[in-house]
């Protein structure tokens, strides 16, 4: 049987790590090509992310159904602008330049390019000159958002404008006899009203993808695979709580029942109950979980640490203590299983190319710990089902599983917990003021039913003391941050437009109920420039 033939489409993807039915998405350095990725998943469409530089002959190997060019922050002209492949042209399948993508299509095809006098940047009219194939069924005008600077000035052969705004005469181009295709606008951003239906249009209408890829679809052949690599070898899998290893644990325990071990430490960082709510949701499961009680060894190993760079490498490296003796006394295990993402897949090859010396750019703003770098006599091998899925996919899939509906809406938590959410010094008594608060903070945002709407919501002790009245008492107390966003990804974020009311409830329950607090302040910072913990 060939690989065209296999009936799943996830079996193709996961066993011959080919693309068969997909689109593959060449990233020429946008902040939006993982969105292009989970925007065309969004059309069971599976998709990957590939650097600019994937030659034609990988391309042809991989096999994908059509190609994105990604936007770039590049100019095409520039002398190390990223480049593609011009043999790519010749396959002979659909190619959809976004932005910097359809720029170099035109400018590799025989086009002009050239800098306007204005960036057109934001919310832009686009008026449809021709429907076509990619904008079918969509309606004259398009409300588009444009970033951008250079432009299209004149079309390579066999092209025509198919789209125009204002400011850009040149939007949106089409050569239907190749099947290629640019727009200048972003349809992967929300601002672009029914921007997934021209995404759909050019995966759907013009690729001709069929439209298998779903997560029960993901769920059998998943698996399987599990079955196939582990055999009849043991499992260990560090349950943090997360919607991410939470499901992991319901994959592998479907898969290999009690040759999977969980193991949750407690380092004393969670919200108020939540080791004990998680361990009785997987009791009812009967999915056993080894309880470590470590939070007395972490806030030692955190006494008087401040900076929170600081606070990540003690935590991370007390976790890994904790984990490989506790890994010993449990084992010995073959395997670890690791909730790995998609994202953290492919942000680690970052495409980001500066211009002037054609150096690629990599940048770090925090370290994120997981259980990476685990001692040299503790090498396990590694399970990592999700590698090519994203969080959106994985809660689809925790559905799939049957898990609890408070595990698979759960805000993202970050491994340091509540010890990057006390500002400065932790102790026992900070740690619980802050955890008090915290309670109180989601409770409310619970029962004004605003949970599902913002992306993380909680709590941050400050450092500092102000002035207040109690009665007639002058107070010298603590204070606690309100910290509410909504976002896609976490990558960026704004903050939340909670109602008045609901902060005013909130504000004086912390108040009235926790001890210390004698201030409430409501965080206003969008990320960029803030980011959303404040540690
Ligand atoms: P920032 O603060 O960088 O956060 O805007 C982006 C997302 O990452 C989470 N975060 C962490 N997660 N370990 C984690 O596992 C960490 O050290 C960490 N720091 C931030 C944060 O909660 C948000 O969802």
């Amino acid at each position: 049987m060939t690989t065209q033939e296999h009936a799943n489409p996830a079996e193709v993807r996961l066993a011959d790590n080919c693309l068969n039915d997909s689109i593959a998405i060449l990233d020429f350095g946008s902040q939006y090509s993982q969105l292009i990725a989970r925007r065309v998943r969004e059309t069971k469409t599976y998709s990957e992310v590939l650097p600019f530089s994937v030659s034609c002959e990988e391309l042809k190997r991989l096999n994908p159904k059509g190609i994105i060019l990604s936007g770039g922050p590049n100019s095409c002209y520039d002398k190390f602008a990223p480049k593609l492949d011009q043999a790519v042209y010749k396959m002979g399948i659909p190619i959809l330049g976004v932005c910097y993508g359809m720029q170099l299509m035109s400018h590799d095809l025989g086009g002009t390019v050239e800098a306007g006098d204005v960036r057109e940047y934001g919310r832009a009219l686009l008026t449809v000159v021709h429907h076509g194939k990619l904008f079918e069924g969509m309606d004259p005008t398009i409300e588009s958002w444009m970033s951008h600077g250079d432009s299209v000035t004149g079309l390579p052969l066999g092209f025509e404008t198919i789209g125009r705004t204002m400011s850009t005469p040149v939007a949106a181009i089409a050569d239907e006899e190749r099947n290629f295709y640019g727009v200048q606008f972003h349809p992967e951003v929300v601002h672009t009203r029914d921007g997934q239906r021209v995404l759909e249009n050019f995966v759907v209408k013009i690729c001709g993808c069929p439209q298998t890829w779903t997560m029960d679809r993901f769920v059998d052949e998943a698996i399987r695979r599990v079955k196939e690599q582990v055999g009849e070898k043991r499992v260990l899998l560090a349950l943090s709580g997360g919607v991410d290893s939470s499901t992991l644990a319901f994959l592998l325990h479907k898969a290999i029942g009690d040759r999977l071990t969980c193991m949750f430490i407690d380092q004393g960082f969670m919200r108020k109950n939540e080791p004990e709510w998680l361990v009785k949701k997987f009791d009812e499961f009967k999915i056993p979980v080894q309880f470590i009680k470590a939070r007395a060894r972490f806030l030692e190993k955190l006494t008087g640490v401040v900076d929170p760079e600081e606070k990540r490498m003690a935590i991370g490296k007390e976790f890994i203590a904790v984990f490989s003796e506790e890994s010993k006394k449990l084992g010995p295990f073959d395997y670890l299983a690791q909730g790995t993402l998609y994202p953290d897949v492919i942000e680690s090859s970052g495409t980001r190319i500066d211009p002037k010396t054609g150096e690629r750019i990599a940048v770090k703003i925090k370290s994120h710990h997981n259980v990476g770098g685990l001692p040299k006599d503790l090498q396990f091998k590694l399970v990592e089902p999700f590698a090519k899925l994203f969080k959106d996919e994985v809660r689809l899939l925790a559905r799939e599983l049957d898990v609890p509906e408070g595990i698979v809406i759960r805000h993202p938590f970050p491994g340091p917990g509540l010890a990057i959410r006390v500002v400065g010094e932790i102790t026992k008594d900070r740690l619980k003021t802050l955890r008090e608060a915290d309670w109180i903070i989601r409770e409310e945002v619970k029962s004004h039913g605003l949970y599902r709407q913002v992306w993380q919501m909680f709590g941050i002790l400050l450092p500092t003391l102000s002035v207040g009245v109690m009665g007639d008492q002058r107070t010298y107390m603590n204070q606690i941050v309100i910290r509410a966003v909504t976002s896609e990804d976490g990558m960026t974020a704004d903050w939340a437009r909670l109602p008045y009311d609901l902060l005013e409830t909130i504000s004086r329950r912390i108040v009235n109920e926790v001890p210390g607090i004698n201030r409430v302040m409501y965080d206003i910072t969008s990320k960029p420039p803030a980011t959303i913990e404040w540690e």
